[in-house]
């Protein structure tokens, strides 16, 4: 599959992840601090909660819900109670857009 637009940068705001759909796949939008849009799978890996309504900490995530941060770099929680790792999508900058390939997972 192809990538597909899911938003332009301009409707990121810095250190607020931003929830989208591809495909039916939820995923979390982060504009860093230094301009670079990462994208996580959305789903935190200990309950059914959206880690885009969490916290961006650094180059972290954190599920409000019990607090396990997720990097947005590789996906791995760095606390507990989460163990198991999010996908890390590969993320497309064209034209100011924000393409995502669902099936581009960098890591898992
Ligand atoms: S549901 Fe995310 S840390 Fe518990």
């Amino acid at each position: 599959m192809s990538a597909t637009r899911v938003c332009a940068v301009s409707d990121l705001v810095q250190d607020q992840a931003r929830r989208v759909e591809v495909d039916g796949v939820p995923i979390a939008l982060v504009l860093d601090a230094q301009g670079e849009v990462h994208a996580i799978g959305d789903t935190c890996t200990h309950g059914d909660i959206s880690l885009s309504e969490g916290f961006v900490e650094g180059d972290t995530l954190e599920c409000w819900a019990h607090g396990s941060a997720f990097s947005l770099r590789t996906g791995k929680p760095l606390n507990l109670p989460a163990y198991e790792p999010v996908p890390v999508y590969e993320v497309t900058i064209e034209n100011g857009d924000v393409l995502i390939d669902p099936t581009a997972i960098k890591q898992a």
